[in-house]
């Protein structure tokens, strides 16, 4: 065969390169076809599409839970509710449980007994009953002629009433989501526990070994791991918290394998992913480098410079503010990493090509110029609008304000309670919750680093916005306080009745509306508030323009490529992920091996930064080489590299074998290929894992936790 042919052949079989490989995508599991399920057993599955997602059997989905409605993903591994997820997944709670006495977070938790498990105030566990497609439904309520209402109301107005239908009937919480950018929709039926306790967690230098520095990186030696319990009714129904509460009997759970992985080796994730691009046009991506990553980036380095020199005072300021830290960091980080890679991968010129070929493909018949002609001419204007007015970016500035300045968000939390003060309604719940609130929000509140907070933001509004999103606020600042945020921020702390949990209980033992309304910390955030809304109300006059060209563009794109098997962009619903064990090469002259051990955790090991400090009693165990059963061939396993393709959301998603055994638990992704959120890049993206041995080891021998152990199925016996 000449060249030419081959090269031919080539770009039919990869249409452009755009099929999705077999690492690419975030299926739907009801939505696994044939050709996704030959390519998995190609590769090693060894399970039926039923064994994966059934209604009518018990099956792997049972197993896999969404924490906090998505925030994060768990697995459930014992006949007693016993769930596995990340460490960052927990941190907050872990860090909420802390005090400068009992430090889990820098020391571990670990409930020898039942009993010494601990309550986690807010946590959810749901588990997914079925999906189904909708799209008929959705699709078929909103052809009334005579409605005068746009699609997107009309389409609202037929979801909203189809879940009512789909909650009666069905009796579970039910959510419609559409995919594809509007193209279909699937229904969710949902069963959420809200008895979560946490059973155990590793010392931070294990759990979160590496810190900021490693995070997002390979190589890696995190055991980014905490086990959590979720309890039940007697009944085995959802229980609001209570002693008389059982730990959960599940449908499923995960059998573990400790028989490890092999460069190669299939392996699949499932999880839920929380919102991926892949649609995003090359006019998105430039947006997003010069105006939306820039913005992020700017203000959470600000903040995290101050909570930093905060942090550095005490134990207790770390621990106050440790959550809200690594929270920074992780997403300034991703930031950064992403306009990187966005660049050096050269995503937009992938994009431009594909938008091109897309344009030729419309011109050639006039049915399509018709339907697609001014899709993509629609979506630049609409960024041309958005870059011109700024409201994307005033929202962006007044998101980090009103909810990171902690003062300007807790008192705007209270509107409600205005209104009730005002109407003469009973207070009583509302009292009792803002007392509840108040015990967690203080604990966590600094008043010298949330002023200081507030004036930086102040200022960095002031120099990069337009003054049409200028709070009232700031008329005032500079009549009544010289112009000086400084001086203001000082008086709103002295007299605000949320500057300090003692004035605040003394306002919830006397509540008026005149007090509330008169506040300077309430003032202030319902003057931002304002600002919010007018930013929001900007960008609502082109967002429904935006949206159906993003529904047509895919639509189009679905048309002019009937080969490509699409998946839809994550949105926090169950999605399935397979792939293999594999390595990289990031760069020039470096190769990255598939695994870490731990050899490496003794190798990083830096006593004085806090970051790498590995635990003593760990070093010990280490550098004794007794792994036992953990171990293979006298070496630890710690964390290996997937080609898997996920994003935040699947942190804490179980990676399964082949057979459906549990050997590792995701993580992390890597920086270098941070744009992953709109491209996928089959030699980059990689998922990072801690594998379920070095957990295990964790539990077992560090932390002298093996009854746990009792608890699980191990494959083969
Ligand atoms: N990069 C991880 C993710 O987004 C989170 C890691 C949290 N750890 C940290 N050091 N901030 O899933």
């Amino acid at each position: 065969m000449n060249n030419k042919l081959l090269a031919i052949i080539f770009v039919l079989a990869t249409g452009f390169g755009l099929v999705a490989r077999a690492d690419e995508g975030m299926w739907l599991p009801v939505l696994l076809n044939q050709k996704n399920i030959t390519a998995m057993q190609n590769m090693g599955l060894k399970l039926t599409p039923e064994q994966i997602y059934s209604v009518n059997q018990a099956c792997l989905k049972d197993a896999i839970v969404a924490l906090d409605h998505g925030g994060c993903t768990g697995s459930i591994i014992s006949a007693n509710g016993l769930l596995i997820t990340n460490h960052h997944c927990g941190f907050e709670a872990i860090a909420g449980q802390s005090t400068v006495e009992h430090d889990y977070l820098t020391d571990g938790f670990w409930a020898m007994r039942q009993e010494e498990e601990l309550p986690i105030p807010g946590k959810t566990v749901s588990f997914l009953i079925l999906m189904k497609d909708v799209t008929s439904e959705v699709l078929s309520g909103i052809e009334d002629e005579s409605d005068k209402s746009s699609r997107a109301e009309r389409v609202e107005r037929v979801i909203d009433s189809l879940k009512k239908v789909y909650e009666e009937v069905s009796g579970y919480e039910i959510s419609i989501e559409s995919m594809l950018h509007g193209n279909s929709y699937y229904m969710f039926e949902y069963q959420t526990f809200n008895d979560v306790r946490l059973v155990g967690a590793p010392p931070s230098g294990v759990g979160k070994f590496g810190g900021e520095t490693d995070n997002w990186m390979w190589p890696r030696h995190t055991g980014d791991f905490c086990l959590l319990r979720v309890y039940s009714g007697a009944d085995g129904k959802p229980a609001e918290k209570s002693d008389l509460n059982i730990p959960l009997n599940p449908k499923y759970f995960l059998p573990v394998s400790l028989e490890g992985v092999k460069e190669g080796d299939f392996s699949m994730i499932m999880g839920y992913p929380g919102s991926t691009d892949r649609y995003l046009t090359s006019y998105g991506i430039e947006h997003k480098l010069e105006v939306l990553n820039p913005t992020d980036i700017l203000l959470k380095t600000a903040k995290m410079e101050i909570l930093k020199k905060y942090m550095n005072q005490s134990d207790a300021l770390r621990l106050a503010y440790a959550s809200d830290y690594a929270y920074l960091a992780n997403f300034q980080k991703k930031s950064i990493q992403e306009s990187k890679a966005l660049k050096r991968l050269k995503v937009y010129d992938d994009k431009k090509q594909l938008e091109d070929s897309f344009q030729e493909w419309v011109s050639m018949s006039l049915d399509r110029a018709d339907k697609y002609g001014s899709v993509l001419n629609d979506m630049e204007e609409v960024y041309k609008e958005r870059t011109a007015d700024k409201a994307d970016k005033a929202q962006t500035y007044l998101e980090e304000t009103l909810m990171g300045v902690k003062i300007l968000l807790w008192a705007y939390q209270t509107n409600e309670l205005l209104s009730s003060l005002e109407d003469g309604n009973d207070l009583t719940e509302q009292l009792a919750h803002f007392r509840k609130q108040a015990a967690e929000f203080y604990r966590e509140f600094n008043q010298d680093a949330d002023k200081e907070i507030m004036c930086r933001m102040f200022k960095l509004y002031r120099e990069n916005l337009p003054d049409q999103y200028y709070p009232d606020l700031f008329v005032k600042i500079s009549k009544k306080f010289d112009n000086s945020d400084e001086k203001f921020a000082d008086a709103l702390y002295r007299k605000s009745i949320f500057a300090s949990a003692e004035a605040f209980e003394a306002f919830l033992n006397k509540p008026t509306a005149k007090k509330l309304s008169g506040d300077p910390a309430f003032e202030a955030a319902n003057s931002f508030l304002a600002s919010y809304i007018l930013a929001m109300v900007t960008q609502m006059g082109y967002q429904e323009k935006f949206d159906e060209a993003s529904r047509l563009f895919v639509a189009g794109l679905m048309e002019q490529d009937t080969n490509r098997n699409f998946y839809p962009d994550a949105n926090s619903t169950l999605r399935l992920t397979y792939g293999q064990v594999k390595a990289y090469d990031p760069a020039d002259a470096v190769e990255y091996m598939y695994r870490t051990t731990s050899k490496g955790i003794l190798e990083k090991d830096d006593p004085q930064n806090r970051e790498f400090a590995v635990p003593e009693k760990l070093k010990i165990l280490l550098k004794a080489g007794d792994f036992g059963k953990y171990g293979e061939n006298g070496i630890l396993p710690v964390c290996f590299l997937t080609t898997h393709d996920i994003t935040g959301g699947n942190s804490g998603s179980p990676v399964i074998n082949g057979r459906g055994e549990l050997i590792a638990v995701a993580f992390d992704g890597n920086s270098e290929a941070m744009s992953s959120d709109i491209k996928y890049d089959v030699n980059l993206q990689r998922t990072i894992c801690v594998d379920i041995r070095y957990v295990l080891f964790i539990v077992d021998k560090y932390a002298g936790a093996g009854y746990l152990l009792d608890e699980l199925k191990f494959a083969g016996k």
